[in-house]
Protein backbone atom coordinates (compact mmCIF):
# COMPACT_ATOMS: atom_id res chain seq x y z
CA UNK A 1 0.00 0.00 0.00
CA UNK A 2 0.87 3.44 -0.72
CA UNK A 3 0.18 7.20 -0.40
CA UNK A 4 -0.08 7.84 -4.15
CA UNK A 5 -4.06 7.84 -4.63
CA UNK A 6 -6.54 9.27 -6.27
CA UNK A 7 -9.02 11.86 -4.51
CA UNK A 8 -11.87 13.85 -7.09
CA UNK A 9 -10.32 11.86 -9.94
CA UNK A 10 -6.85 13.78 -9.68
CA UNK A 11 -3.43 12.23 -8.29
CA UNK A 12 -2.56 12.90 -4.99
CA UNK A 13 0.99 12.12 -2.74
CA UNK A 14 -0.87 12.06 0.11
CA UNK A 15 -3.20 14.96 0.60
CA UNK A 16 -1.08 17.23 -1.99
CA UNK A 17 -2.04 17.17 -5.28
CA UNK A 18 0.77 16.49 -7.78
CA UNK A 19 -0.50 19.02 -10.31
CA UNK A 20 0.72 21.65 -7.45
CA UNK A 21 3.88 20.44 -7.27
CA UNK A 22 4.02 20.44 -10.75
CA UNK A 23 2.71 23.99 -11.06
CA UNK A 24 5.76 25.18 -8.35
CA UNK A 25 8.75 23.05 -9.81
CA UNK A 26 8.14 22.03 -12.91
CA UNK A 27 8.30 18.77 -14.64
CA UNK A 28 10.25 15.75 -14.73
CA UNK A 29 10.41 15.09 -10.68
CA UNK A 30 10.86 12.56 -8.49
CA UNK A 31 7.61 12.99 -5.29
CA UNK A 32 8.15 11.03 -2.09
CA UNK A 33 6.19 9.83 0.07
CA UNK A 34 7.24 10.56 3.98
CA UNK A 35 3.98 8.11 5.33
CA UNK A 36 4.94 5.23 2.62
CA UNK A 37 8.19 5.44 3.80
CA UNK A 38 7.57 4.69 7.79
CA UNK A 39 5.08 2.19 6.62
CA UNK A 40 7.23 0.32 4.78
CA UNK A 41 10.32 0.72 7.58
CA UNK A 42 7.59 -0.31 10.16
CA UNK A 43 6.32 -3.43 8.00
CA UNK A 44 9.77 -4.64 9.15
CA UNK A 45 10.66 -3.61 12.33
CA UNK A 46 7.12 -5.62 13.44
CA UNK A 47 8.03 -8.55 11.19
CA UNK A 48 11.12 -9.45 13.45
CA UNK A 49 9.65 -7.82 16.52
CA UNK A 50 9.98 -10.50 18.64
CA UNK A 51 13.93 -11.09 17.99
CA UNK A 52 16.38 -8.57 18.82
CA UNK A 53 17.33 -6.85 15.16
CA UNK A 54 18.63 -3.97 13.25
CA UNK A 55 16.90 -2.95 9.79
CA UNK A 56 19.71 -1.57 7.88
CA UNK A 57 18.54 0.76 5.44
CA UNK A 58 20.00 0.07 1.42
CA UNK A 59 20.99 3.51 0.90
CA UNK A 60 21.54 2.60 -2.46
CA UNK A 61 18.25 2.26 -3.70
CA UNK A 62 17.29 6.45 -2.46
CA UNK A 63 20.44 7.84 -1.01
CA UNK A 64 18.52 11.79 -0.63
CA UNK A 65 19.60 13.39 2.73
CA UNK A 66 15.78 13.70 3.29
CA UNK A 67 15.14 10.18 2.81
CA UNK A 68 17.98 8.94 5.08
CA UNK A 69 17.25 11.49 7.86
CA UNK A 70 13.77 10.21 7.99
CA UNK A 71 14.61 6.46 8.38
CA UNK A 72 17.26 7.22 10.28
CA UNK A 73 15.05 9.04 13.59
CA UNK A 74 12.59 6.34 12.91
CA UNK A 75 15.62 4.16 14.39
CA UNK A 76 16.82 2.26 10.84
CA UNK A 77 20.30 1.45 10.66
CA UNK A 78 22.06 1.71 6.65
CA UNK A 79 23.71 -0.32 4.70
CA UNK A 80 26.26 1.36 2.99
CA UNK A 81 28.54 -0.05 -0.03
CA UNK A 82 30.98 3.08 -0.62
CA UNK A 83 32.46 5.94 1.48
CA UNK A 84 30.25 8.85 0.01
CA UNK A 85 26.73 6.77 0.72
CA UNK A 86 28.78 6.34 4.54
CA UNK A 87 29.03 10.26 4.53
CA UNK A 88 25.46 10.87 3.20
CA UNK A 89 24.09 8.24 6.11
CA UNK A 90 26.23 10.38 8.88
CA UNK A 91 25.51 13.79 7.52
CA UNK A 92 21.37 12.87 7.66
CA UNK A 93 22.80 11.81 11.49
CA UNK A 94 22.52 8.29 11.49
CA UNK A 95 25.78 7.44 14.14
CA UNK A 96 28.55 5.35 12.64
CA UNK A 97 27.39 2.27 15.15
CA UNK A 98 24.34 1.31 12.94
CA UNK A 99 25.99 1.64 9.40
CA UNK A 100 27.29 -1.42 8.42
CA UNK A 101 29.72 -1.21 5.48
CA UNK A 102 29.18 -3.89 2.43
CA UNK A 103 30.61 -3.81 -1.19
CA UNK A 104 33.11 -5.97 -3.08
CA UNK A 105 35.51 -3.31 -3.31
CA UNK A 106 36.22 -1.37 -0.63
CA UNK A 107 39.79 0.80 -0.54
CA UNK A 108 42.01 1.03 1.87
CA UNK A 109 40.91 4.50 1.78
CA UNK A 110 37.46 3.93 2.80
CA UNK A 111 37.93 1.32 5.32
CA UNK A 112 40.61 4.25 6.84
CA UNK A 113 37.81 6.73 6.68
CA UNK A 114 34.86 4.68 8.13
CA UNK A 115 37.01 3.23 10.78
CA UNK A 116 37.79 7.11 11.76
CA UNK A 117 34.24 7.89 11.73
CA UNK A 118 33.06 4.72 13.70
CA UNK A 119 31.30 1.87 11.78
CA UNK A 120 29.27 -0.98 13.47
CA UNK A 121 30.59 -3.76 10.66
CA UNK A 122 32.37 -4.63 7.86
CA UNK A 123 30.92 -7.28 5.46
CA UNK A 124 33.98 -8.59 4.18
CA UNK A 125 34.10 -10.12 0.43
CA UNK A 126 37.13 -11.84 0.02
CA UNK A 127 40.49 -13.05 1.32
CA UNK A 128 42.65 -10.05 -0.40
CA UNK A 129 39.85 -7.53 1.55
CA UNK A 130 40.39 -9.60 5.04
CA UNK A 131 44.05 -8.38 4.46
CA UNK A 132 43.90 -5.32 3.01
CA UNK A 133 41.22 -4.49 6.30
CA UNK A 134 43.44 -5.95 9.32
CA UNK A 135 46.53 -3.95 7.75
CA UNK A 136 44.59 -1.03 8.20
CA UNK A 137 42.70 -1.48 11.31
CA UNK A 138 46.17 -2.25 12.67
CA UNK A 139 47.98 0.57 11.44
CA UNK A 140 45.67 2.61 13.10
CA UNK A 141 45.13 1.17 16.50
CA UNK A 142 41.54 -0.10 15.68
CA UNK A 143 39.80 -2.92 15.44
CA UNK A 144 37.61 -3.60 12.63
CA UNK A 145 34.21 -5.35 13.28
CA UNK A 146 33.55 -7.61 10.61
CA UNK A 147 31.14 -10.41 8.81
CA UNK A 148 32.49 -12.50 6.36
CA UNK A 149 30.03 -12.20 2.95
CA UNK A 150 29.40 -15.63 2.15
CA UNK A 151 27.90 -16.98 -0.94
CA UNK A 152 25.38 -19.61 -1.14
CA UNK A 153 25.13 -20.69 -4.32
CA UNK A 154 21.25 -20.43 -4.25
CA UNK A 155 19.65 -19.07 -7.22
CA UNK A 156 17.18 -15.90 -6.55
CA UNK A 157 15.07 -16.63 -9.79
CA UNK A 158 15.37 -12.64 -10.15
CA UNK A 159 16.74 -10.59 -13.00
CA UNK A 160 20.14 -11.63 -14.39
CA UNK A 161 22.16 -8.28 -13.32
CA UNK A 162 20.98 -8.16 -9.46
CA UNK A 163 21.28 -11.91 -8.81
CA UNK A 164 24.15 -12.14 -6.80
CA UNK A 165 24.16 -15.37 -4.49
CA UNK A 166 25.02 -17.89 -7.16
CA UNK A 167 28.76 -19.27 -7.63
CA UNK A 168 29.16 -17.60 -11.03
CA UNK A 169 28.18 -14.21 -9.11
CA UNK A 170 31.12 -12.11 -8.22
CA UNK A 171 30.01 -11.60 -4.51
CA UNK A 172 30.67 -13.36 -1.54
CA UNK A 173 33.39 -15.95 -0.26
CA UNK A 174 32.40 -19.76 -1.57
CA UNK A 175 30.38 -21.30 1.44
CA UNK A 176 32.53 -24.57 1.30
CA UNK A 177 35.97 -21.52 2.21
CA UNK A 178 34.04 -20.12 4.62
CA UNK A 179 35.20 -21.83 7.94
CA UNK A 180 39.08 -21.58 6.35
CA UNK A 181 38.55 -17.88 5.87
CA UNK A 182 36.90 -17.35 9.42
CA UNK A 183 40.04 -19.23 11.13
CA UNK A 184 42.24 -16.76 9.21
CA UNK A 185 40.59 -13.65 10.34
CA UNK A 186 40.50 -14.78 13.50
CA UNK A 187 44.54 -14.65 13.54
CA UNK A 188 44.93 -11.64 12.11
CA UNK A 189 45.16 -8.63 14.12
CA UNK A 190 42.97 -5.68 14.02
CA UNK A 191 40.15 -7.71 12.99
CA UNK A 192 36.73 -8.98 15.64
CA UNK A 193 34.98 -11.42 14.26
CA UNK A 194 31.29 -9.93 14.88
CA UNK A 195 29.05 -12.61 12.79
CA UNK A 196 28.31 -13.71 9.08
CA UNK A 197 26.56 -11.58 6.15
CA UNK A 198 24.99 -12.30 2.87
CA UNK A 199 22.79 -11.23 0.40
CA UNK A 200 21.73 -12.96 -2.98
CA UNK A 201 19.64 -10.54 -5.10
CA UNK A 202 17.43 -8.32 -5.38
CA UNK A 203 13.49 -8.30 -6.43
CA UNK A 204 12.89 -11.37 -5.17
CA UNK A 205 9.27 -12.67 -5.16
CA UNK A 206 9.44 -16.05 -3.79
CA UNK A 207 10.35 -16.76 -0.01
CA UNK A 208 12.15 -20.06 -1.02
CA UNK A 209 15.57 -19.23 -2.26
CA UNK A 210 15.90 -16.98 1.02
CA UNK A 211 14.72 -19.88 2.75
CA UNK A 212 17.21 -22.10 1.45
CA UNK A 213 20.39 -19.74 1.63
CA UNK A 214 19.02 -18.56 5.25
CA UNK A 215 19.04 -22.74 6.21
CA UNK A 216 22.66 -22.52 4.89
CA UNK A 217 23.22 -19.49 7.31
CA UNK A 218 21.84 -21.53 10.28
CA UNK A 219 24.75 -24.68 9.56
CA UNK A 220 27.35 -22.27 9.18
CA UNK A 221 26.54 -20.96 12.77
CA UNK A 222 26.56 -23.63 14.45
CA UNK A 223 30.03 -25.16 12.64
CA UNK A 224 31.45 -21.88 13.14
CA UNK A 225 30.45 -21.49 17.27
CA UNK A 226 32.21 -25.28 17.38
CA UNK A 227 35.07 -23.56 15.92
CA UNK A 228 35.23 -21.24 18.78
CA UNK A 229 34.26 -17.77 16.80
CA UNK A 230 31.44 -15.67 18.23
CA UNK A 231 28.94 -15.20 15.96
CA UNK A 232 26.61 -12.63 17.34
CA UNK A 233 25.12 -11.41 14.21
CA UNK A 234 23.33 -12.59 11.40
CA UNK A 235 23.69 -9.89 8.39
CA UNK A 236 20.57 -11.41 6.22
CA UNK A 237 20.67 -8.92 3.33
CA UNK A 238 17.68 -6.94 1.40
CA UNK A 239 16.49 -8.35 -1.98
CA UNK A 240 12.03 -8.52 -0.86
CA UNK A 241 10.52 -7.67 -4.03
CA UNK A 242 7.66 -5.03 -4.59
CA UNK A 243 4.51 -5.28 -7.34
CA UNK A 244 5.38 -3.14 -9.90
CA UNK A 245 2.14 -3.73 -11.80
CA UNK A 246 -1.02 -3.93 -9.71
CA UNK A 247 -2.46 -6.92 -11.41
CA UNK A 248 -0.49 -9.99 -11.35
CA UNK A 249 2.63 -9.46 -9.08
CA UNK A 250 2.40 -10.74 -5.51
CA UNK A 251 5.34 -10.80 -3.91
CA UNK A 252 5.62 -12.51 -0.22
CA UNK A 253 5.06 -9.91 2.52
CA UNK A 254 7.21 -8.53 5.01
CA UNK A 255 5.49 -10.84 7.81
CA UNK A 256 5.45 -13.81 5.96
CA UNK A 257 9.32 -13.50 5.45
CA UNK A 258 9.70 -12.61 8.98
CA UNK A 259 8.18 -15.76 9.83
CA UNK A 260 10.60 -17.43 7.68
CA UNK A 261 13.65 -15.37 9.32
CA UNK A 262 12.54 -17.04 13.08
CA UNK A 263 11.75 -20.31 11.33
CA UNK A 264 15.27 -21.05 9.87
CA UNK A 265 17.70 -18.69 12.09
CA UNK A 266 15.23 -17.68 14.85
CA UNK A 267 16.94 -19.64 17.95
CA UNK A 268 20.06 -18.95 17.26
CA UNK A 269 20.53 -16.25 19.74
CA UNK A 270 21.69 -13.61 16.87
CA UNK A 271 20.67 -10.21 16.53
CA UNK A 272 19.10 -10.18 13.18
CA UNK A 273 20.23 -7.49 10.40
CA UNK A 274 18.94 -7.06 7.21
CA UNK A 275 19.22 -4.61 4.19
CA UNK A 276 15.93 -3.98 2.42
CA UNK A 277 16.21 -1.20 -0.03
CA UNK A 278 13.67 -1.51 -2.31
CA UNK A 279 11.05 -2.62 -0.29
CA UNK A 280 11.17 0.93 1.66
CA UNK A 281 11.55 3.16 -0.89
CA UNK A 282 10.42 1.77 -4.49
CA UNK A 283 6.79 2.41 -3.81
CA UNK A 284 7.32 5.25 -1.53
CA UNK A 285 8.11 7.29 -4.62
CA UNK A 286 6.63 8.18 -8.61
CA UNK A 287 8.15 10.15 -11.21
CA UNK A 288 5.91 12.78 -13.01
CA UNK A 289 6.22 13.94 -16.33
CA UNK A 290 4.39 16.10 -19.20
CA UNK A 291 3.16 15.09 -22.39
CA UNK A 292 5.76 17.27 -24.50
CA UNK A 293 3.98 15.41 -28.26
CA UNK A 294 1.53 13.02 -29.43
CA UNK A 295 3.57 11.58 -32.59
CA UNK A 296 1.68 9.32 -34.65
CA UNK A 297 4.41 6.89 -36.38
CA UNK A 298 3.73 4.22 -38.95
CA UNK A 299 1.24 2.19 -36.74
CA UNK A 300 2.26 3.43 -33.76
CA UNK A 301 1.41 6.08 -31.54
CA UNK A 302 4.14 7.60 -29.68
CA UNK A 303 3.68 9.24 -26.02
CA UNK A 304 6.69 11.78 -26.19
CA UNK A 305 7.70 12.77 -22.56
CA UNK A 306 9.77 15.50 -20.72
CA UNK A 307 11.17 12.45 -19.06
CA UNK A 308 13.90 10.27 -20.09
CA UNK A 309 16.05 7.15 -19.87
CA UNK A 310 18.53 9.58 -18.06
CA UNK A 311 15.89 10.12 -15.48
CA UNK A 312 14.75 6.50 -14.92
CA UNK A 313 16.90 3.98 -16.53
CA UNK A 314 15.33 1.05 -15.35
CA UNK A 315 13.04 0.11 -18.05
CA UNK A 316 15.91 0.69 -20.46
CA UNK A 317 18.70 -1.43 -18.41
CA UNK A 318 16.43 -4.26 -16.81
CA UNK A 319 13.70 -4.34 -19.10
CA UNK A 320 11.52 -2.80 -16.06
CA UNK A 321 7.88 -2.63 -16.23
CA UNK A 322 6.63 0.36 -14.35
CA UNK A 323 3.25 1.50 -14.01
CA UNK A 324 2.40 4.74 -15.58
CA UNK A 325 -0.85 6.33 -14.91
CA UNK A 326 -2.34 9.88 -15.83
CA UNK A 327 -2.50 12.54 -12.91
CA UNK A 328 -6.29 13.64 -13.74
CA UNK A 329 -7.87 9.94 -13.22
CA UNK A 330 -8.40 9.48 -17.25
CA UNK A 331 -11.28 7.12 -18.61
CA UNK A 332 -10.90 3.52 -19.77
CA UNK A 333 -7.14 2.25 -20.82
CA UNK A 334 -8.34 2.57 -24.34
CA UNK A 335 -5.79 3.92 -26.10
CA UNK A 336 -1.99 2.23 -27.09
CA UNK A 337 1.06 3.93 -26.70
CA UNK A 338 4.88 3.60 -27.37
CA UNK A 339 6.10 6.12 -24.13
CA UNK A 340 9.30 7.59 -24.79
CA UNK A 341 11.57 10.09 -24.10
CA UNK A 342 13.21 12.94 -25.35
CA UNK A 343 16.99 11.47 -25.55
CA UNK A 344 18.56 10.84 -29.02
CA UNK A 345 18.91 6.70 -28.74
CA UNK A 346 15.75 4.15 -29.55
CA UNK A 347 16.86 2.49 -25.91
CA UNK A 348 15.16 5.15 -24.28
CA UNK A 349 11.71 3.51 -24.30
CA UNK A 350 9.53 2.91 -21.23
CA UNK A 351 7.16 1.16 -22.66
CA UNK A 352 5.62 -0.31 -25.84
CA UNK A 353 2.37 -0.72 -26.98
CA UNK A 354 1.25 0.27 -23.35
CA UNK A 355 -2.59 1.18 -22.87
CA UNK A 356 -3.44 4.02 -21.44
CA UNK A 357 -6.46 6.85 -21.36
CA UNK A 358 -6.26 8.99 -24.60
CA UNK A 359 -3.25 11.96 -23.01
CA UNK A 360 -2.88 15.21 -24.77
CA UNK A 361 0.16 17.32 -24.80
CA UNK A 362 0.70 19.13 -21.37
CA UNK A 363 -0.80 16.11 -19.51
CA UNK A 364 0.84 14.61 -16.73
CA UNK A 365 1.86 11.30 -16.01
CA UNK A 366 3.41 9.56 -13.27
CA UNK A 367 5.64 6.34 -13.03
CA UNK A 368 4.40 4.17 -10.17
CA UNK A 369 6.81 2.55 -7.67
CA UNK A 370 10.05 4.94 -8.86
CA UNK A 371 10.98 5.47 -5.36
CA UNK A 372 14.14 2.83 -5.15
CA UNK A 373 16.69 3.17 -8.00
CA UNK A 374 15.31 5.87 -9.67
CA UNK A 375 16.92 8.93 -8.48
CA UNK A 376 20.21 7.61 -7.86
CA UNK A 377 20.72 5.97 -11.28
CA UNK A 378 19.98 9.15 -12.60
CA UNK A 379 22.44 11.02 -14.91
CA UNK A 380 23.07 13.95 -17.47
CA UNK A 381 23.07 12.45 -20.31
CA UNK A 382 22.18 14.52 -23.75
CA UNK A 383 22.97 17.37 -21.44
CA UNK A 384 19.58 17.16 -19.34
CA UNK A 385 19.75 18.41 -16.15
CA UNK A 386 19.59 16.40 -13.16
CA UNK A 387 15.95 15.32 -12.31
CA UNK A 388 14.87 17.50 -8.91
CA UNK A 389 13.15 15.54 -5.81
CA UNK A 390 10.30 16.87 -3.57
CA UNK A 391 9.15 15.29 -0.24
CA UNK A 392 5.50 15.13 0.66
CA UNK A 393 4.31 15.14 4.69
CA UNK A 394 0.72 15.35 5.05
CA UNK A 395 -0.76 18.33 3.32
CA UNK A 396 2.89 20.04 2.53
CA UNK A 397 5.64 18.84 0.41
CA UNK A 398 9.24 20.72 0.11
CA UNK A 399 12.15 20.47 -2.47
CA UNK A 400 14.92 18.41 -1.23
CA UNK A 401 16.73 18.28 -4.25
CA UNK A 402 16.49 21.41 -6.71
CA UNK A 403 17.23 21.29 -10.55
CA UNK A 404 20.27 22.55 -11.26
CA UNK A 405 20.36 25.42 -13.35
CA UNK A 406 22.13 25.28 -16.95
CA UNK A 407 25.01 27.90 -14.89
CA UNK A 408 25.53 25.10 -12.15
CA UNK A 409 25.98 22.36 -14.96
CA UNK A 410 28.09 24.61 -16.93
CA UNK A 411 30.55 25.78 -13.63
CA UNK A 412 31.10 22.30 -12.87
CA UNK A 413 33.61 22.07 -15.70
CA UNK A 414 37.11 23.92 -16.43
CA UNK A 415 38.32 24.70 -19.27
CA UNK A 416 42.28 24.54 -19.34
CA UNK A 417 44.49 27.67 -19.89
CA UNK A 418 45.95 25.89 -23.63
CA UNK A 419 42.41 25.74 -24.99
N1 LIG B 1 22.32 -5.34 0.39
C1 LIG B 1 23.22 -5.49 -0.60
C2 LIG B 1 24.56 -5.98 -0.28
C3 LIG B 1 22.85 -5.19 -1.93
O1 LIG B 1 23.74 -5.36 -2.91
C4 LIG B 1 21.54 -4.72 -2.22
C5 LIG B 1 21.15 -4.38 -3.57
C6 LIG B 1 20.65 -4.55 -1.14
C7 LIG B 1 21.07 -4.89 0.14
C8 LIG B 1 19.27 -4.04 -1.30
O2 LIG B 1 18.46 -4.84 -2.09
P1 LIG B 1 16.90 -4.51 -2.23
O3 LIG B 1 16.25 -4.75 -0.89
O4 LIG B 1 16.77 -3.08 -2.64
O5 LIG B 1 16.44 -5.44 -3.27
N2 LIG B 1 19.44 -1.20 -9.67
C9 LIG B 1 18.71 -2.43 -9.56
C10 LIG B 1 18.81 -3.05 -8.18
C11 LIG B 1 20.23 -3.30 -7.73
C12 LIG B 1 20.33 -3.93 -6.37
C13 LIG B 1 21.73 -4.02 -5.92
N3 LIG B 1 21.92 -4.49 -4.58
C14 LIG B 1 17.25 -2.19 -9.95
O6 LIG B 1 16.91 -1.07 -10.31
O7 LIG B 1 16.44 -3.11 -9.93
Amino acid sequence: MDHFLYRDAELHAEDVMLRDIADAVGTPFYCYSTATLTRHFQLFTEALAPLPHLVCYAVKANSNLAVLKHLGELGAGMDVVSIGEYHRARAAGVPGDRIVFSGVGKTRAEMRAALDGGIRQFNVESEPELDALSEVAAAMGATAPIALRVNPDVDARTHEKISTGRKEDKFGVPLARARDIYARAARLPGLRVVGIDMHIGSQLTDLAPFEAAYTKVADLTHALRADGHRIDRLDLGGGLGIPYTRSNEVPPLPLDYGAMVRRTVGDLGCEIEIEPGRLISGNAGILLASVIYLKQGEGRDFLILDAAMNDLIRPAMYGAWHDIVPVIEGGAANHVYDVVGPVCESGDTFARGRPLPQLAEGDLVAFRSAGAYGAVMASEYNARPLVPEVLVQGDHFAVIRPRPSFDEMLARDTIPQWL
